[in-house]
């Protein structure tokens, strides 16, 4: 009796997930198996969502961004009392051996209970434009991203040198400056604001100042829209939360792009990126690495190693135990900023 294998895509979307079911859903098809797609992550196995994948012409799929299944951010967490039985009665309605999860920390963190407390056979896939997942030195996604991203403040640059101004440019990392960190090394840009330390409005301005007085016309500023900023010993960023306790985020670009014209009498303005950083086709790069990631997986489907998670060590395929990326955030490594402080991160200092 063939496999019969269920897949889903959770989370925010990111560039390379129709990638990634291309490369998983091209190798199970060869071994003889099943495919069922469930749409909209996790609403799809709680409410018997499914998208039938057997006409798929999974080749010509890998080369578009978005999901072929849909996403979202449901999470039978949320209510486990209605939706962890709910998942498993869909489970045993279609008689699934395995599920594949290609999603992030929240969606990947759901998997690893459900494996570990509920004992469904789980297969994870890393995707996350924030790059924030342990266990993988890359998640497909951030790349793309990070190419929007550069790609913006080249641009940015050129206006921003006929007007004399300064560009503050919001990148998406709620908790983790990787998009930022990434692009704006590659941009050049004058400094860089991340969440892993606390941003002072004196030393950025002190900075730019700097940049001034040396005969720079134009500043291209960074910030990860998760970046604390304070000024004057204060933290200026609300204190609001949502219900999992992290901070809101929003609007520290328009608010770093007003300190620094009230300070230096420097025209300043701000961009927020948004979600144009999931959006469009992936880049080359992200639709390989999805593919290798989602064959990964098919592999592991068909070896019936559940609990783990494809994942890249040292530009090496690895199998992950998912509690181990799921346990905590990837953050900007120290050895990270250190490696780069000389020239893009003076204006800050350690948290
Ligand atoms: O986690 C991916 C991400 O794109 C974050 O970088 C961003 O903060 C968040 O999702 C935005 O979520 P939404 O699409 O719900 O606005």
């Amino acid at each position: 009796m063939s496999l019969r294998v269920g897949v889903l895509t959770g989370g925010g979307d990111a560039p390379g997930l129709n990638a990634a079911i291309c490369g998983l859903g091209r190798r199970l098809r060869a071994a003889g198996v099943k495919l069922i797609g469930f749409r909209d992550g996790w609403r799809g196995i709680i409410e018997d969502l499914t998208t039938d994948l057997d006409d798929e012409d999974f080749q010509q799929l890998l080369v578009h961004g978005g999901s072929l299944l849909g996403s979202s951010g449901v999470n039978p967490y949320r209510q486990p009392q209605r939706d962890v039985p709910r998942t498993k009665a869909t489970f045993a309605r279609h008689r699934l051996d395995a599920l594949v999860v290609i999603g992030g920390e929240g969606t990947l963190g759901a998997a690893d209970r459900l494996h570990r407390e509920e004992q469904l056979p789980m297969v994870g896939v890393p995707k996350t434009i924030d790059n924030d997942l342990e266990g993988t030195d890359f998640t497909f996604g951030f790349f793309s991203a990070v190419e929007v991203a550069t790609r913006a403040m080249d641009d940015l640059r050129s206006t921003a040198e006929s007007h004399s101004r300064v560009m503050v440019v919001e990148c998406m990392g709620r908790h983790a400056g990787w998009i930022t960190a990434y692009a704006g090394v590659a941009a050049a840009a004058e400094a860089i604001l991340v969440p892993e330390r606390p941003a002072h409005v004196e030393e950025l301005c002190a900075n730019l100042e700097k940049v001034r007085a040396a005969g720079g016309r134009a500043a291209i500023v960074a910030v990860a829209e998760g970046t604390r900023v304070h000024e004057d010993g204060k933290c200026l960023s609300s204190d609001a939360r949502d219900e999992f306790g992290c901070y809101l985020t929003g609007g520290v670009a328009e608010l770093v792009a007003q300190k620094v014209q009230q300070r230096l009498s420097w025209e300043a303005r701000h961009l927020v990126l948004g979600h144009l950083q999931r959006a469009g086709k992936p880049i080359a790069f992200d639709r390989i690495f999805a593919l290798r990631l989602g064959a990964r997986a098919a592999r592991l489907v068909l070896e019936q190693r559940f609990g783990y998670m494809a994942g890249l060590r040292n530009g090496e395929m690895v199998d992950v135990p998912l509690h181990q990326a799921v346990a905590q955030r990837k953050t900007l490594s120290g050895q990270f900023l250190d490696r780069y402080e000389s020239f893009f991160l003076p204006i800050s200092s350690p948290a």
